[in-house]
């Protein structure tokens, strides 16, 4: 794994818009997996307004709270319309569907979908303080495909920033599992913050465990990870 370490926010967030640009310039049809959390917000910032053609694009979303209406100002469908979608135009966009009546049904839906796409090109990846990747929570044993997971307490609280209270915070998600997100050919990692720290030293430590589910991310061979000194454990 490949490790960038920026000043700050800022400066992750142009470098992570740069190598998603130069995946998009040296494959126009590229497929995108794309990530929401709060750390991505600064690149898709950055990347919308780079002049790009984007009418190629694919973007497949990592997952969605379940069940969460696409109305919801809280679910990630509505986050990555506010943040990218409403600006520029993609060839597709999909998200796991957080109104689906059936949850294993729609997970199906999801993988094949991406696998006729043609797999994705680049996966954006956030970090969990716990060190879940998508909604892949820490457990004994991970799933391969996307599926329906419980949301840890540790990630409900962590979440609860964005909604009302934490009572509000749905419960349950779908994900793309860790075959999804291995089967990507890039991955880009994206950290910032001190509370951070703790998982990318995990993420680099040598060792893999499902307790960490980024760890298993040094079993791939196109992984970059941008970090700022504070999620380096510099400040
Ligand atoms: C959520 C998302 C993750 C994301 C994580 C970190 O739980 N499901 O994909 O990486 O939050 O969020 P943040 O970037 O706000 O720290």
């Amino acid at each position: 794994m490949k490790k960038i370490v920026c000043k700050n926010y800022d400066e992750l967030s142009k470098c992570g818009a740069d190598i998603v640009t130069a995946q998009i310039k040296a494959k126009p049809d590229s497929v995108l997996g794309l990530a929401t959390g709060s750390t991505p917000i600064g690149l898709y910032k950055y990347l919308r307004e780079m002049p790009l053609d984007f009418s190629n694009i694919s973007a497949y979303n990592l997952d969605e709270y379940y069940p969460i209406e696409k109305a919801n100002d809280q679910s990630y469908a509505y986050f990555m319309n506010d943040n990218l979608f409403q600006y520029i135009t993609v060839k597709s966009k999909d998200i796991p569907n957080g109104e689906a009546p059936d949850a294993e049904a729609e997970c199906r839906r999801y993988d094949k979908a991406i696998e006729q796409a043609g797999g994705i090109d680049l996966q954006v990846l956030g970090l969990g303080v716990n060190g879940h990747i998508g909604f892949n929570e820490p457990a004994k044993a991970l799933s391969v495909g996307t599926h329906a997971v419980d949301l840890t307490e540790s990630t409900i609280e962590a979440n609860a920033r964005f909604f009302a209270n934490k009572e509000a915070v749905p419960r349950r998600a779908l994900t793309l599992g860790l075959g999804g997100i291995m089967k990507a050919k890039k991955i880009l990692v994206l950290a910032s913050g001190k509370n951070k720290a703790d998982v990318v030293k995990k993420m680099f430590s040598g060792e893999v465990t499902t307790d960490v589910p980024a760890s298993l991310l040094q079993l791939h061979g196109d992984v970059t990870v941008i970090v700022d000194e504070e999620a380096n454990g510099e400040a």
